[in-house]
């Protein structure tokens, strides 16, 4: 019970960290974040999917050191996944990697990307296909969530609430609970 309650409280408070926090795009991270979880949510995503969605950038967080945007995706592995399992924190873990490989697949998908996704994307090695990733039962969910990553830009979009993140991560919490 204790630990729910912990990840709860890091959760929101991690959330609540982000208003503000711009990357150069036309949200800042806390809208960037409820909006990943809406789209998650509007494509009919499980708990674990959306909240990883919703926490992919967590690392964009002041309450991280500066030197955590340099591997902002394995951060948001390494703290998600403790609290909420392998699962959510392998996705959140692959957004850098799926973004990478549709930019080396989908011939449409680099004209949607942000000038600021543009610019990342060369900063992360450019398009390229790990193909120890494709076999991976999880990897489908991770080029969903990296769609839904990408259309989180938007300032006039519907996002979750705060609330909402937090509902969907306690019911994570709960499902691992009896393992
Ligand atoms: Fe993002």
């Amino acid at each position: 019970m204790l630990a729910t309650v912990d990840a709860i409280t890091d959760t929101a408070r991690l959330l609540s960290s982000l208003r503000d926090v711009w990357d150069e795009e036309a949200v800042d991270e806390l809208d960037h974040a409820l909006q990943s979880a809406a789209r998650a949510t509007d494509d009919g995503a499980d708990d674990e999917l959306v909240l990883a969605a919703a926490l992919h950038d967590l690392a964009r967080s002041p309450l991280f050191d500066a030197s955590a945007g340099h591997r902002h995706d394995e951060v948001a592995r390494q703290w998600l996944t403790p609290r909420f399992g392998e699962r959510v924190g392998w996705l959140a873990g692959q957004h850098v990697a799926a973004k990478r490989y549709l930019a080396a697949t989908d011939p449409a998908y680099r004209a949607t990307l942000s000038p600021t996704s543009v610019a990342s994307l060369q900063a992360q090695g450019g398009a390229s296909i790990d193909p120890t990733l494709l076999e991976h039962p999880w990897w489908p969910d991770a080029l969903r969530l990296r769609r839904f990553d990408d259309a989180a830009k938007d300032p006039l979009a519907r996002a979750a609430t705060i609330e909402d993140v937090l509902d969907v991560a306690e019911r994570v919490v709960r499902h691992r609970a009896p393992r």
